[in-house]
């Protein structure tokens, strides 16, 4: 493999905890049949990243774990049963690798980037030919690694599960990721979005995004009773549940009769599911990321558009923990990524 390191350096999770990430040398491998390796050029975080190295994720994951989902990067060498890509192509691993198509499970053997299978936070990876899509010419190595999962969630909430359209009603929660994807998502479908967070200026940017309204969750502790008089009270068509305990009952009640819940994340805690009743005909949907052709039409859909994902702030690789810090600290705006 011309020009490729006989190692490189990798981030491993060794246990649950910061003090159990450590940077290493690994043996950069040569890929075999249907594998391609990837110099790896940008990593974006995600809520789950955090949660895995403090050990309260829900699904399985490993250790020694590489851990984070996202990233993009270039090819630098292919096996020799690779027919769809060369040296020098701009590509971005799917989340859900072997999730390829049509509603989740019709291929059951799919892994998570960064879970049960190592991720992106190291400077090369294989993967296999049909795990990766090509990027924009337009787009940033940083800014294609901030979608594989965010970007991706909140299109498959919005867009096949939701099909959102012109003149819908949608509520997004905060400014994290997957919120300020659904809100550029939700305004280039033609639907009206109303945006809540903890921070005015956070909503003053929001709103420069695009969305026609914002709410001060924490100055307005009934925010479901602001959304709804935003509505006329008739309450919104879809809301993209990233809150969890604290906000789920007041998303509903934001709904209109008949309206869809996506129901996404936990950032303030579980919902017991006994809690969750369906009222006046809502819709609670449960999300799971998205399959590679979901992660291709964000993607294409987005281009299309000009629009551009917003990177709260990058950091160089070595310093991925100091980037988790600022991820558990919350004062981020959209996605935090890391340069290699
Ligand atoms: N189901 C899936 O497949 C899937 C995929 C992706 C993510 N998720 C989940 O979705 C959630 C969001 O992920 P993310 O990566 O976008 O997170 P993130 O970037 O860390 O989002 C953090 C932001 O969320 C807002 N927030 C925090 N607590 C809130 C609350 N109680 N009410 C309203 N907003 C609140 C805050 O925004 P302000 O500072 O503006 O208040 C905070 O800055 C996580 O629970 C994650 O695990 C699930």
């Amino acid at each position: 493999m011309n020009g490729t390191p006989a190692d490189h350096a990798a981030f491993a999770l060794q246990g649950n905890g910061f003090d159990t990430l450590h940077l290493q040398r690994r043996a950069t491998p040569a890929p075999v049949g249907a594998q391609v390796l990837v110099r790896m050029r940008a990593a974006s975080l995600n809520y789950r990243d955090l949660k895995i190295l403090e050990g309260r994720y829900a699904m399985p994951t490993i250790r020694p774990l590489v851990p984070l989902s996202d990233g993009a990067g270039e090819i630098v060498a292919v096996g020799d049963g690779v027919d769809a890509w060369k040296p020098g192509d701009r590509v971005l691993p799917i989340y859900m690798q072997g999730w390829y198509d049509g509603p989740f499970g019709r291929q059951p053997h799919w892994r998570g980037l960064g879970g049960d299978v190592d991720g992106t936070a190291r400077e090369y990876a294989l993967f296999d030919q049909q795990d990766l899509l090509a990027i924009p010419d337009t787009w940033s190595f940083a800014e294609a690694a901030t979608l594989a999962c965010a970007a991706v969630t909140a299109w498959h909430a919005l867009v096949p599960v939701g099909g959102v359209k012109a003149g819908d009603t949608v509520l997004t929660l905060g400014s994290g990721g997957v919120s300020v994807f659904a809100l550029q998502i939700a305004t280039l479908n033609g639907a009206r979005v109303i945006a809540t967070s903890s921070d005015d200026a956070k909503l003053a940017r929001l709103k420069a995004l695009g969305a026609a309204e914002g709410v001060n969750y924490r100055a307005t502790p009934d925010w479901d009773r602001a959304v709804r008089d935003l509505t006329g009270r008739r309450g919104v068509d879809m809301v993209v549940e990233v809150g969890g305990g604290d906000t789920f009952d007041r998303s509903i009640r934001a709904t209109r009769d008949g309206g869809q819940v996506l129901r996404v994340g936990d950032l303030s805690g579980g919902v017991d599911p006994s809690r969750i009743t369906v009222e006046r005909g809502v819709t609670v949907t449960p999300i799971v990321v998205g399959s590679r052709a979901m992660t291709a039409e964000a993607m294409h859909a987005l281009a299309a558009a000009g629009t551009r994902p917003v990177i709260d702030r990058a950091f160089p690789f070595h310093d991925l923990p100091a980037a988790l810090r600022h991820l558990e600290a919350g004062r981020h705006f959209g996605k935090i990524v890391i340069e290699f």
